[in-house]
């Protein structure tokens, strides 16, 4: 059964940027060492301000943006390492993987994916958490697809 078919556990609306970031930060306690978020929604769907929020909530203050020159970012000094990609920027699943995906996912931190859908073998079956952003009239609705263990 696709994902799509499945019924959501839990939909909320954020009505502006900061309300998104608000959202995820308080997620962010629920994060552990190994976890993969794998993040889906159109073109400025809020994918970025969603793993802003969880950023923020594991300590990194400084500014967040997504990958541009290199396929994956990645960030320290906070509760946990993490990596931070976006897969819009990827030609292929092997590209992705030459950044040393799999190494990431074992350094045991947080992997945070935008344009999951694109590469979706790539994500380990146990320990993915997916979310979907989408855009609404009035902000943007989290939805969330499968839940913290
Ligand atoms: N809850 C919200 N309500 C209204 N606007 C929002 C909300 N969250 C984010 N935005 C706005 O949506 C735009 C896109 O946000 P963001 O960059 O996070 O999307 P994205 O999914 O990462 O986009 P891309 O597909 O380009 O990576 C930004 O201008 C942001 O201010
Ligand atoms: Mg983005």
């Amino acid at each position: 059964m696709s994902k799509q078919e499945q019924k959501p556990l839990n939909r909320t609306l954020t009505r502006s940027p900061e309300a998104l970031i608000q959202f995820s930060k308080e997620l962010a306690s629920k994060l552990t060492p190994g976890v993969v978020i794998a993040l889906k929604g159109e073109l400025g769907a809020g994918k970025t301000h969603f793993a802003k929020g969880l950023l923020k909530g594991l300590g990194y203050e400084g500014d967040v943006t997504s990958p541009t020159f290199t396929l994956v970012n990645e960030y320290h000094g906070g509760e946990l390492p993490v990596f931070h990609y976006d897969f819009y920027r990827s030609e292929s699943m092997e590209e992705v993987e030459e950044t040393g995906w799999d190494d990431f996912l074992e350094r045991k931190g947080v992997t945070i994916v935008e344009w999951a859908d694109l590469f979706p073998r790539l994500f380990p079956e146990v320990g993915t958490i997916y979310f979907e952003l989408r855009h609404h009239p009035e902000g943007r609705e989290v939805i969330e697809w499968s839940a913290f263990s």
